[in-house]
């Protein structure tokens, strides 16, 4: 019979165990990427950071090796690309502890982490794992056994020497490329970055957390010198906003635990199609089909033979049915070419009956609009029936 292997583990006292210069949770120095992770990112832990090509994943994870110091693998760019961009991120330049590495080759790269710099590092970030092969395995870079391999053996190192890791893993519009499916479950964290790809913002969400929560969101915007952290949300989302205008509405969601303010506009235009069309950009489609057939039916705003066009502005994409009641009355507004009350917020879930229902987080969304100077709030506090909220509401 053939013996199995057997490893060189063994059983330690607590009282040995050492607590090396890396422990607990360390910040990263940008607050947003802090936000999401939970306060800092956790020592050994492995975080899977997913998003289409192109969207900044390689740009804030340099921007993160600047901050805090570390080693940037990369697989996919030359070392002058890479310097390149330090230099456009400015600041960057200042930070001494910043290596780089340029190798696909996961036993090279577990080589180099082991040696000095890499004991010292404080950070290490591997960009991308569809680069990445081991010598183990014969399927080419980017093959589920070799992404789940390599990430398999660097997950290994990240936790013996409680060296923080990023990942960097490419997926497609359906998410299907292998990579962050096939990570999902080995790593600690996985965070999405998101966001129009020729729009400047740009979200982080976590959708799994070991060390922390899963409903932040962190908020930048993509400008020239990198990923800038987004501190107030809201200014960034109503800053083009037009004052006194009929077809906008300003609505309070949640974006994560934040709440956020948002102007969600809407045109109606009489529709010379058989089946008139609606557009949702931004919100839910099957949500700006209720709303419409909400406001046909109950709010006395016939949209039988109309097309209504309805956007977010700012890129922002609002999921939450709290935000029904801003798409109804930014439609209504257009229909009856009356802007909405002034300094009004609007909040509320709206019904197949026409009633307003409640919604989570009524302080926080309340707050947030008073500190931004919007006194009238429009709430199922206040409304019952959507038809009265559109009397009372528009100006
Ligand atoms: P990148 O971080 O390379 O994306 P990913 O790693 O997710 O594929 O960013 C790609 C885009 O970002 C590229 O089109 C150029 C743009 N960009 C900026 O707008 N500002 C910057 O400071 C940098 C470095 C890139
Ligand atoms: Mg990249």
């Amino acid at each position: 019979m053939r013996r199995r292997a057997v490893s060189e583990s063994k059983l330690v006292k607590i009282d040995e165990v050492k607590i090396g210069k890396r422990q607990g949770r360390m910040k990263t120095g940008i607050g947003e990427f802090d936000r999401v992770l939970g306060g800092g990112v956790v020592a050994g832990s492995v975080v899977l950071v997913a998003g289409e090509p192109g969207i900044g994943k390689s740009t804030l994870l340099t921007q993160l090796v600047a901050s805090m110091g570390g080693i940037y693998v990369t697989g996919e760019e030359s070392l002058e690309q890479v310097k390149m961009r330090v230099e456009r991120l400015g600041k960057a330049k200042k930070q001494k502890d910043f290596y780089l590495l340029t190798e696909t080759s996961v036993e090279s790269i577990l080589e180099r982490l082991k040696g000095p710099e890499g004991g010292k590092a404080k950070a290490a970030v591997v960009d991308s794992v569809q680069t990445l092969t081991t010598e183990d395995l014969t399927g080419t870079a980017g093959s589920v056994g070799q992404v789940r391999e390599c990430a398999q053996r660097l997950l290994g190192l990240a936790k013996q020497a409680q060296l923080p890791l990023f990942l960097v893993g490419h997926v497609t519009k359906e998410g299907v490329v292998a990579g962050p499916k096939v990570l999902e479950h080995l790593v600690d964290t996985v965070l999405y970055l998101e966001g129009e790809r020729f729009g400047a913002l740009r979200l982080l969400r976590a959708s799994k957390n070991r060390f922390g929560p899963t409903d932040e969101v962190g908020v930048f915007e993509m400008i020239d010198k990198g990923m800038v952290e987004v501190k107030n949300p809201s200014r960034l989302f109503l800053s083009e906003r037009v004052k006194g205008v009929p077809g906008s509405a300003v609505v309070a969601v949640m974006e994560g635990t934040r709440a956020v303010l948002a102007e969600i506009q809407a045109l109606v235009v009489p529709s010379s199609l058989a089946v008139p069309r609606r557009v949702a950009s931004g919100v839910d489609y099957s949500r700006l089909q209720l709303v419409v057939a909400v406001l046909t039916r109950r709010g006395g705003i016939p949209l039988g033979n109309s097309d209504v066009y309805v956007n977010v502005a700012g890129g922002l994409k609002i999921s939450e049915p709290a935000a029904d009641l801003g798409m109804a009355l930014a439609i209504a507004s257009s229909v009856k070419n009356k802007p909405l009350a002034e300094k009004s917020v609007v909040f509320g879930e709206v019904g197949l009956l026409g009633e307003i229902r409640m919604v989570g987080q009524v302080k926080k969304r309340a707050l947030e609009a008073k500190r931004l100077g919007f006194g009238y709030i429009i709430s199922p506090e206040k409304f019952k029936r959507l038809r009265e909220t559109i009397e009372k509401g528009l100006k």
